[in-house]
């Protein structure tokens, strides 16, 4: 297993991904953590992070001196190779000119880390590689036993190695996609200079983790609030297998989702894998507490307030559950990490159990808090679940309750679903769905007039969203082919009665939100 100090790096989750899609576990901690705590981890290898700070200013973060005495190779990045230069007797200055983006420097291949790994070659036969920078600092005294391994004109140091040690720094950032050579820089980091296996893969993460949970809960109940969404599903998926029928699932029916959500949630997990769910049909209360509700955080306060209140009910019957399953995930808990305490413990807003009575006293499980987005996809399938449902959008915990603009009403909420239906049925039809991150439709209630054969109409409007993301933090709008939102909006307003209008969304994030509420 390799350890990953963080020092700060928007990339050092990444660090984390590439190194398991290797096939090999890693765990992401603080450039703090304590050398007991370095040592009981027993890492292979450890990776050093990028990060904000300059080693030249007083009192940057170090890496503790652990790290370097454990007899394991060290990989440095960007500021980790930097602080490792510093550290171990070299020296860092702040370079005439600061390098940011793509660059190509000069590979020399007589390292292990770098050997026959290269984009190009130049006339005198040297490797280069295409690779992504971004630093103010430079090496410009190497500490004793190390070599120059790779060089910009800017950054004459832009790699060192101390192979005898297995001691490798680079400036440059192997772990985005844009350094093109990037997976099989740290492949062979991890595999050939670390000596670690392709050991973590969907099939042992499961089998791991089911011999976890059976640990934990011994012969107790379990009791999971199932939304349809991808993590508490793969959750149910999960402790299924590690526990049959000492589970039990709630689902609540807030009557605020998709299309035939519902159903589809109960035929996957009752029906077809023989999952213990109780479905609580709570249309009406949520409907109900809504009713005259205009503002959006309002709204949302009622629903997840209700939403806990319907779950702690349902659960609370269940007399003999001694454990609260959660789908919290692993960036949940890296973000949590990094926050004041170190200690954090983030309850997903949308599970949350402030509320559950007292005498309950609910001890957590929550298999997935090693697991990045795209494993638990990846286990998801494994574990059988249809891949629509694993690989579906996300859907806000308050569902068409902000996506109804303005107050909520079950007509509003059945006529959004049907629309919503239609296009994200056009999308998959069209191998669009996975090409974008995020669709749906928003209802506006708005009257709109029409005609429709020699008739007048006088009807809503639907608004369709579709965008492209990475993170959900900054978005465009998707540019779908016109003749596809031509054939959406026919269908919309043809078989839906009582929408006579479809617009099309084209606002980006910033300034807008996904979400129109
Ligand atoms: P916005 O609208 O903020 O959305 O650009 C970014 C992402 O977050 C989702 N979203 C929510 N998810 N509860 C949730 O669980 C909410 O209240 C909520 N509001 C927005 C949104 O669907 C998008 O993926």
């Amino acid at each position: 297993r390799i350890l990953i100090i963080d020092f700060g790096s928007q990339y050092t989750q990444l660090i984390a991904r590439r190194v398991r899609d290797c096939g090999v576990y890693s765990e992401v901690h603080p450039w703090d953590m304590d050398a007991a705590a370095i040592r009981d981890f027993r890492p292979s290898g450890i990776i050093l992070s990028g990060g904000p700070e300059s080693v030249n200013e007083s009192d940057p973060p170090g890496a503790s001196q652990t790290l370097f005495e454990l007899g394991v190779p060290v990989l440095g990045i960007c500021y980790g190779m930097q602080t490792m230069a510093a550290q171990l007797g070299g020296r860092v200055e702040a370079a005439d000119h600061r390098e940011f983006g793509y660059a190509r420097v000069r590979a020399r291949g007589h390292t292990r880390l770098l050997q026959d790994i290269e984009d190009h070659t130049t006339p005198e036969g040297e490797g280069m590689l295409d690779v992504w920078m971004s630093h103010g600092d430079r090496v410009c005294e190497m500490p004793p036993g190390f070599r120059v391994m790779a060089s910009t004109d800017s950054a004459p140091v832009a790699g060192m190695a101390d192979e005898e040690r297995g001691f490798y720094g680079v400036q440059f950032h192997p772990e985005v996609t844009h350094t093109t050579q990037g997976k099989r820089i740290l492949s062979r980091f991890v595999h050939d200079i670390c000596g670690c296996e392709h050991l973590w893969t969907p099939g042992n993460i499961i089998e791991d983790m089911t011999a976890r949970v059976r640990q934990q809960v011994g012969e107790d109940h379990v009791v999971l609030g199932l939304s349809g969404g991808v993590d508490s599903s793969v959750v149910g998926a999960l402790l299924h297998k590690a526990i049959g029928d000492q589970l039990t699932c709630v689902f609540v029916d807030t009557g605020l989702l998709r299309h035939q959500e519902g159903d589809q949630v109960m035929a996957t997990f009752a029906r077809h894998m023989g999952v213990r769910v109780i479905r609580v049909d709570a249309e009406e209360r949520f409907l109900k507490a809504l009713e005259g509700v205009t503002d959006p955080e309002e709204k949302r306060r009622i629903i997840g307030r209700l939403f806990v209140e319907v779950f702690d009910e349902e659960a609370g019957r269940l007399t003999n559950a001694r454990w609260l399953a959660q789908g919290t995930i692993y960036p949940d808990v890296i973000e949590s990490a990094g926050s004041s305490t170190g200690k954090a413990h983030v309850i997903k807003s949308h599970h949350n159990v402030g509320g559950l009575p007292e005498t309950m006293k609910l001890g957590l499980v929550e298999p997935l808090r090693e697991l990045f987005k795209d494993e638990v996809r990846r286990i998801g399938v494994e574990l059988g679940l249809p891949s629509e449902m694993v690989y579906r959008h996300p859907f806000p915990g308050p569902g068409l309750g902000v996506r109804i603009l303005g107050e909520v009403k079950k007509e509003y909420a059945d006529l959004l679903r049907r629309a919503d239906h239609i296009f994200i049925e056009e999308l998959r039809r069209d191998g669009l769905y996975d090409q974008v991150s995020q669709a749906f439709a928003v209802f506006l209630p708005v009257r709109s007039v029409g005609v429709m054969g020699d008739g007048r109409r006088y009807d809503f409007v639907v608004a369709l969203r579709a965008v492209e993301t990475i993170d959900f933090m900054t978005a465009r709008w998707a540019h779908l082919p016109y003749e596809f939102l031509d054939r959406v909006s026919r269908r919309i307003i043809n078989e839906i009665p009582g929408i006579s209008r479809v617009t099309y969304d084209i606002s980006g994030k910033p300034p807008a939100t996904i979400e129109w509420e």
